[in-house]
């Protein structure tokens, strides 16, 4: 074989290779919620037993035979016992997703009682429902999706209760698609795209979760049929071909063949009515593809696209494409002041025709808990064994039109790039763990109560934050010493009083109290040296031993090894040379006899307290 044909072959497996394009990403996860076992639905995809969420109890719809899958049939529910917020967090790589919910209700809990409740995603609220839902969604239920990025290593799903209606969900759904898709490199990754009408014209729904037509992206493509306008639905021609349509599955968007392969056509204006939420920005996408074959140059089909009463563009598909070919374009509608999008198709010459429409809203990414704070709140949720009814789930702070973690303040951070926690107020919430050191992490933290629970261990010696004004450990059973950390010059109010703290308070912080501000540290026995509170024994100061005490211990050892030498010496050199016993009188040696039995049971006494001690808390004096 000669190396031109080698090349040849090469050049033409290249080609095969890159013509192909076969879809890159392959992570995908579906969750049937409240199931308890993996099934494969009739279009084989394997939904998985209900995984990944915070909490929620499972129940199923009260007419299963009304709904076609088995996913559809059973749900989970998030009762106030669970907490106002609940989630599903789930592991993936990072990178941008197509999110599919299903949403039922059905009355499975008999009370006639649609929920209330908002969903979010990674932090920002996507979907509102609002009791009462429309009768046929109630009934049905519906399905919503969105495309996100994911930066955090996993997607979290979130469900806020309204009132104190149980947020409810039938499946999620979780495809990767390709990062640039939509026009990413112009709008960004700071946006969430939650579709608002997904139009595949002249056809019936199809998609993944539909029919066993396949879409790249997971997105399912319903009938334009009822959002056609009223005046145009008349003049409507629906016109299908089975043609091989150029220009489909390409990356980024990877748009299938079958939504080109079907369109509609009207003699006169052609008209649609996509239904929006006021004030947001709209991304829309417009689909054409020329399949008639009586169009065979430009000029013969061309037409005015039209976005609330707007000229967008005018279209020749045959100039840009030519035949059975795919081709689309974009466009953002600003700000609407409407609840109805209208999209208007004007003929210039012929009939206009259009394939296919997708309306998504522009969400910007709300902003977020500071990343260092996340970690910091879940190793609090953690150490103080926070209980599931406190809702302590997903982002902490985020969304913003939420309310935080229960017991947990929120503000912005300087540059408003990100939300910190400036107050933790869980007192009298019968909480049985103890403070992570985690807490350090907490810069902005400005005022704790953790007052009247049954916390234990030490205080970390990360506790005393510079913007901390405000503490109150008061009533637990925090033990060892008072950290030196705890000294913040903005302190105002330090309220330590009834616990086990033990050694000598560090002189700043008890100058909180000299400068006006308030501090309690009565009821703790073992706290010493600053005035009303006992003096600390000599050689302590706030649980270490001083540097005093180590140089008196120091020179204590000394004397005594002296005198220990000296009084060898005495004894060994000097009996040699006298010779005589010392022996104490009678009367001497039973008084020293009884002083040591005393001795030994005090020491005895002392030993078994210790030790006593020791299993239940770690020695406050050891090593740090
Ligand atoms: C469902 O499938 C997942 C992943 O394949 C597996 O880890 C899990 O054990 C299965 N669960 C059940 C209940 O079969
Ligand atoms: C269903 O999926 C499995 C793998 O997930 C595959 O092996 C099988 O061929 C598929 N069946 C059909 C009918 O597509
Ligand atoms: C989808 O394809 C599978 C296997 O080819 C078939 O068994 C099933 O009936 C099809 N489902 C629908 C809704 O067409
Ligand atoms: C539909 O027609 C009516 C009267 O024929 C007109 O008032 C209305 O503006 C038209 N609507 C649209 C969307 O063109
Ligand atoms: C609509 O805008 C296009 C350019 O985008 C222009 O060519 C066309 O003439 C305009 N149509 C009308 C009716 O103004
Ligand atoms: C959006 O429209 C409203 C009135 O409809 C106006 O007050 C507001 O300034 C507009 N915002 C932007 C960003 O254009
Ligand atoms: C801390 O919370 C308790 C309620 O559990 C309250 O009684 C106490 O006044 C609070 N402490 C401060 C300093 O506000």
């Amino acid at each position: 074989m000669s190396s031109h044909v080698v090349f040849s072959l090469l050049l033409l497996l290249l080609l095969l290779f890159f013509s192909v394009h076969s879809f890159p990403y392959d992570v995908s996860c579906y969750i049937d919620s409240g199931g308890s076992t993996n099934i494969t639905d009739p279009f084989n995809t394997t939904w998985l037993a209900d995984r990944f969420f915070s909490g929620g109890s499972t129940s199923v719809v009260s007419e299963p035979l009304h709904f076609r899958y088995p996913q559809e049939k059973t749900l989970r529910y998030f009762p106030a016992s669970s907490g106002k917020k609940n989630c599903y967090t789930v592991p993936l790589p990072n990178g941008r997703y197509y999110v599919r919910t299903f949403t039922v209700y059905d009355n499975y809990d008999g009370k006639s009682h649609s929920p209330s409740f908002d969903a979010s995603i990674e932090g920002t609220v996507v979907f509102s429902w609002r009791s009462p839902w429309q009768e046929n969604l109630a009934r049905d239920g519906a399905y919503s999706d969105l495309f996100s990025f994911v930066k955090d290593g996993e997607a979290d799903v979130c469900f806020y209760s309204i009132a104190t209606d149980p947020p409810v969900i039938g499946s999620l759904e979780i495809r990767q698609i390709d990062p640039l898709s939509y026009d990413a490199a112009t709008v960004g990754d700071n946006f969430i795209l939650v579709n608002y009408g997904r139009l595949s014209c002249g056809s019936v729904q199809w998609g993944p979760g539909f029919s066993n037509d396949s879409d790249d992206f997971g997105r399912s493509w319903q009938s334009d049929a009822e959002l056609r306008s009223e005046n145009t639905s008349k003049i409507v021609n629906s016109v299908s071909t089975r043609e091989t349509i150029s220009g489909t599955n390409q990356p980024p968007n990877y748009f299938p063949m079958k939504l080109y392969q079907t369109a509609v056509t009207g003699n006169g204006v052609l008209g649609f009515e996509l239904p929006v939420d006021a004030k947001l920005d709209y991304l829309l996408w417009f689909h054409f593809a020329e399949i008639d074959s009586s169009v065979t140059k430009t000029g013969q089909r061309v037409f005015d696209v039209w976005v609330n009463e707007k000229n967008v563009s005018r279209v020749d598909i045959y100039s840009q494409v030519g035949s059975f070919a795919a081709y689309s374009f974009h466009y953002t509608a600003h700000n609407l002041s409407n609840t109805v999008l209208n999209v208007k198709l004007l003929p210039v010459v012929g009939a206009p025709l259009i394939s296919g429409i997708e309306n998504y809203a522009l969400v910007p990414n709300d902003i977020s808990t500071a990343p260092e704070q996340v970690v910091a709140m879940r190793a609090m949720k953690e150490s103080l064994r926070i209980p599931g009814r406190m809702g302590w789930n997903g982002d902490p702070c985020a969304p913003t039109n939420w309310d935080a973690w229960e017991g947990v303040i929120c503000h912005p951070n300087k540059g408003e790039t990100a939300l910190v926690i400036s107050q933790i107020d869980l007192g009298s919430q019968g909480l049985k763990g103890f403070i992570s050191d985690q807490i350090s992490l907490l810069t902005d933290l400005v005022s704790v109560n953790l007052s009247s629970n049954f916390l234990e261990g030490t205080l970390p010696l990360g506790l005393g934050q510079k913007s901390l004004v405000r503490l109150d450990l008061s009533s637990n059973q925090f033990s060892g010493p008072i950290p030196e950390s705890l000294t913040s010059s903005s302190l105002q109010l330090v309220l330590l009083n009834d616990n086990l703290l033990e050694g000598q308070v560090p002189e700043e912080l008890y100058s909180v109290g000299v400068h006006g501000g308030a501090i309690d540290l009565s009821g703790n026995k073992g706290l010493c040296g600053v005035p009303s509170l006992p003096k600390c024994s000599l050689f302590w100061e706030s649980g270490h031993l001083s540097k005093g005490g180590k140089v008196a211990i120091g020179l204590s050892c000394f004397v005594i090894l002296c005198v220990v030498l000296a009084v060898a010496y005495i004894c060994y050199i000097k009996r040699g040379r006298y010779d005589y016993d010392f022996a104490p009188t009678h009367d001497l040696t039973s008084i020293a006899a009884k002083r040591n039995r005393y001795q030994r049971q005090k020491s005895l006494m002392v030993l078994e307290m210790e030790s006593q001690h020791a299993k239940g808390l770690p020695s406050p004096y050891g090593p740090h």
